[in-house]
């Protein structure tokens, strides 16, 4: 976990990289990796998710490459057979976890209320994704949370863009904070994928200030 955790430290944001196809997913890679990130999350959300978790995980083999939007067991097994380093889910899904932990794999499951949290800490975890950050209680929530589990480490996701990346950033038990924001659909789109390493760029001048 520790080298994830380097990276989610010193990097604190972590894009989503979420394409129909692998040459694209690898294009949207290429660009956040160029502003300077260097941990993505590519999201089983379209048919070809694992070819773009594949293609992405074969070519950059420097940056954390991890699985999200993972549901079950079965997806964690084929993620990290395909080249995930790490594996984060919208919520505790405990089979994912056994999978992942008998591999060695770092998982972030989502917790969205102290249960889950409690359920996800006593499997071992102590780093998890807090979602959706932004519906369930943002900032606050992360520190009420972090006030019972005071060596727990979070990722918020879920409504975290440039305006409240500050506030989420400043809470000591946050490691980083995932999104969408990095990788708009219109950009993509329009091929413009110098946009998107723009964005990861003022995403780092955001948290180094
Ligand atoms: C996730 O899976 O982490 C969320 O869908 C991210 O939410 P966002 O699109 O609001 O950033």
């Amino acid at each position: 976990m520790s080298a994830l955790i380097e990276s989610l430290k010193a990097k604190r944001v972590v894009p989503l990289v979420q394409s129909e196809d692998p040459t694209t997913a690898l294009k949207i890679s290429e660009a956040l990796l160029e502003g300077g990130l260097e941990v993505l999350e590519v999201v089983l959300r379209t048919d070809a998710a694992l070819d773009c978790l594949e293609a992405i995980a074969k070519e950059f083999p420097k940056a954390h490459v991890g699985a999200g939007t993972v549901f079950n067991a079965v997806q964690s097994e084929e993620v990290i057979r395909r080249g995930a380093t790490f594996i984060v889910s919208p919520g505790l899904d405990e089979p994912s976890v056994e999978v992942a932990q008998s591999k060695n794999i770092p998982i972030l499951p989502g917790v969205a209320t102290p249960s889950e949290l409690m359920r996800a800490y006593n499997m071992g975890l102590r780093t998890v994704k807090l979602f959706p950050a932004s519906v369930v209680g943002g900032p606050k929530m992360i520190k009420a949370l972090a006030s019972v589990a005071r060596d727990v480490g979070f990722m918020p996701t879920g409504g975290v863009n440039p305006q409240n990346l500050p506030e989420y950033l400043a809470v000591p038990a946050v490691l980083a904070c995932g999104g969408s924001w990095l990788t708009p659909k219109a950009e993509i789109e329009a091929g413009d994928f110098a946009a998107i390493t723009k964005l990861a760029k003022d995403a780092i001048a955001i948290a180094n200030s």
